[in-house]
């Protein structure tokens, strides 16, 4: 379904996870994919900007949750993995890496984001993926540095609908996978992450912890372990690799 749910291009809008927004909540629950050239309100995690010029993608899906709304834990970490994917296949010798919750990166820049979604019309679920990929330009819009899949070596005529393309087919396969478990989902994911086993500090701004980074949790919360040997669970908010100290 989500394999072959129609791809709808705009010229320009705010934000295809607003433009789907608006259309979950008039009742049209269907899975469709909204893509844009160019996005004049885009929005990141943390209330961030989403800087969006022309050459890259930007993305969303409209995903109805057959299982209810437990389901939508898993679909961060689905959609990293099928990112990581799609990135594979324009580039398949680059060590493309998740980071907790699930940015894309190589070499430590950002490569693509993912802001995931949910909300309820009448009795449905639903999730809303917005998706930027970073196929020609890496904007400054992340405070942390980011790259693009052109910088990497990727020809420089790569278009977001040839990225677009791979990411469809990816997300479908993984979403399938997240549907029969999320343990494959979590294994797969641990394989691509980034500073597993490594000193982190995360959380949201006002309750930072320093911990080492032992895993995610059957919810998809990072699994830190404090100093004093405590476990302690991370939901929300940013995190800093500080090394192996
Ligand atoms: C992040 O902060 O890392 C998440 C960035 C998500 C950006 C994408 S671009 C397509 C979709 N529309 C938006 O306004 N945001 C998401």
């Amino acid at each position: 379904m989500i394999g072959s749910a129609p791809i709808h291009w705009f010229e320009q809008v705010d934000s295809t996870s607003e433009e789907l927004k608006r259309r979950a909540r008039r009742g049209a629950l269907e899975p469709v994919w909204i893509a844009a050239r160019q996005q004049i309100a885009g929005r990141g995690r943390l209330g961030r900007n989403w800087v969006s010029p022309e050459g890259n993608l930007f993305v969303s899906l409209l995903c109805p949750l057959a299982e209810g709304v437990s389901a939508a834990t898993r679909v961060p970490f689905a959609t990293g993995l099928a990112v990581r994917d799609a990135c594979i296949s324009v580039l398949p010798e680059t060590d493309f890496r998740l980071k907790w919750p699930n940015d894309v990166r190589v070499d430590k820049a950002k490569l693509a984001g993912i802001l995931v979604e949910s909300g309820q019309t009448d009795s449905t679920f639903w999730v809303i993926i917005g998706i930027g990929v970073n196929v020609q330009v890496a904007p400054d819009n992340t405070g942390q540095a980011s790259i693009s899949l052109v910088d990497l070596g990727a020809p420089p005529e790569t278009s977001p609908d040839e990225v677009l393309l791979a990411l469809r087919t990816a997300l479908a396969r993984r979403l399938r996978q997240a549907e029969t478990g999320f343990d494959g989902v979590l294994r797969d994911w641990s394989m691509s992450a980034e500073g597993l086993g490594q000193m982190v500090e995360a959380g949201p701004a006002n309750a930072r912890q320093k911990g080492r980074f032992e895993g995610v949790s059957e919810d998809g919360g990072m699994i830190l372990r404090l100093p004093d040997g405590q476990t302690h669970i991370i939901r929300a908010g940013d995190v800093d690799l500080i090394g192996d100290v």
